[in-house]
């Protein structure tokens, strides 16, 4: 059981936490797990307190989960959206955040396309920022609720072979899972075509492979990332197809696999692609446990970063 408390005002990313912290989150992730089952859906611990969520990138999981969060912890909420926001009409970032901050909001919840930019918006605030995914940099709570359906899945991280399968260079899921699992001792590989593997990857612990059958074999958990063509200038390889051809997981590649392997995805899927429907739809896969365990997750990062654990524990 962790001893350490929260002492962070945000949530930017997993390079920056402890494994302590990583454990903080995790323990309190599962003391949130189960509110989600019971007849009435809902905990007073954040009544009182305002969310704003900003997301300035397309999502469906990650806005829908931190408002259904929000929601069963008893926060006000707000949404803004770029497109229905005065960014169109060209107020700045922080403008636009110093304005939402000045309605007396407690904790802002941001997507945006670039890296860094909850990170400027942090340093502008009083008010909490947690990082709903900032360009290719971190994503940190899509990597903490992959943690903690790893640990409800399997009881464990430590020793794990963890293998991650896809675009790594423009991932911000990679990234985040790789600073998390590492520390938790997990063995983390990365497997792509080189074009799509970030330069110098291995410096951060993890074992690098261009090779499907070699990062399947000994994979306990195989975590497929989608083509992110949105954030591609230019073609990384020569089709769709030809990329599929090498790097599809579906069940000839599997063949090799162990037979308690588990097969998760962030998503969106795009199925046919990184993976066939069949293997979206097996008994390995977890892709929709993780959406469940998100809500957990995003439950205890909201708890956390408000304040309101600390005032719960002074109570006692
Ligand atoms: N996993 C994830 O971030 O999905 P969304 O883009 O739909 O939020």
């Amino acid at each position: 059981m962790t001893q350490i408390q929260w002492t962070r005002k945000d949530l930017l990313g997993l390079r920056d936490l402890s494994r302590e912290e990583i454990e903080l989150v995790l323990e309190t992730a599962k003391s949130f797990r189960d509110i989600s089952l019971r007849p009435v859906k809902k905990v007073p611990v954040l009544r009182g307190k305002t969310v704003a969520n900003l997301f300035f990138e397309p999502s469906t999981r990650t806005r829908v989960s931190f408002e259904l969060a929000e929601k069963r912890l008893s926060a006000d909420t707000i949404h803004v959206a770029s497109s229905m926001s005065s960014i169109v009409k060209g107020e700045t970032l922080k403008d636009t955040a110093r304005n939402i901050e000045a309605l007396k909001v407690d904790v802002v919840v941001m997507r945006h396309g670039s890296s860094g930019a909850p990170h400027r918006l942090a340093h502008h605030l009083k008010a909490s920022v947690i990082n709903a995914g900032d360009g290719i940099n971190e994503h940190p709570t899509q990597a903490l609720l992959d943690m903690f359906t790893i640990l409800e899945k399997k009881g464990k991280i430590e020793g794990l072979n963890v293998t991650f399968v896809g675009d790594i260079l423009h991932s911000r899921v990679a990234r985040s899972n790789i600073w998390g699992l590492t520390k938790l001792g997990a063995n983390v590989t990365v497997c792509a075509p080189k074009t799509l593997l970030p330069a110098r990857v291995g410096e951060l612990g993890v074992r690098v492979t261009t090779d499907l059958c070699q990062a399947v074999k000994d994979a306990d958990v195989i975590n497929l990332l989608r083509i992110q063509l949105e954030r591609q200038q230019e073609s990384f390889f020569p089709s769709i197809r030809e990329y599929a051809t090498a790097y599809q997981i579906n069940r000839e590649i599997l063949r090799d696999a162990k037979p308690d392997v588990l097969i998760m995805h962030p998503g969106p899927v795009n199925r046919g692609i990184e993976i066939t429907s069949e293997i979206v739809e097996s008994p390995a896969s977890v892709i929709l446990d993780q959406v469940t365990y998100g809500l957990a997750a995003r439950m205890a990062v909201l708890f956390l970063v408000s304040g309101a654990a600390k005032k719960e524990k002074e109570a006692k």
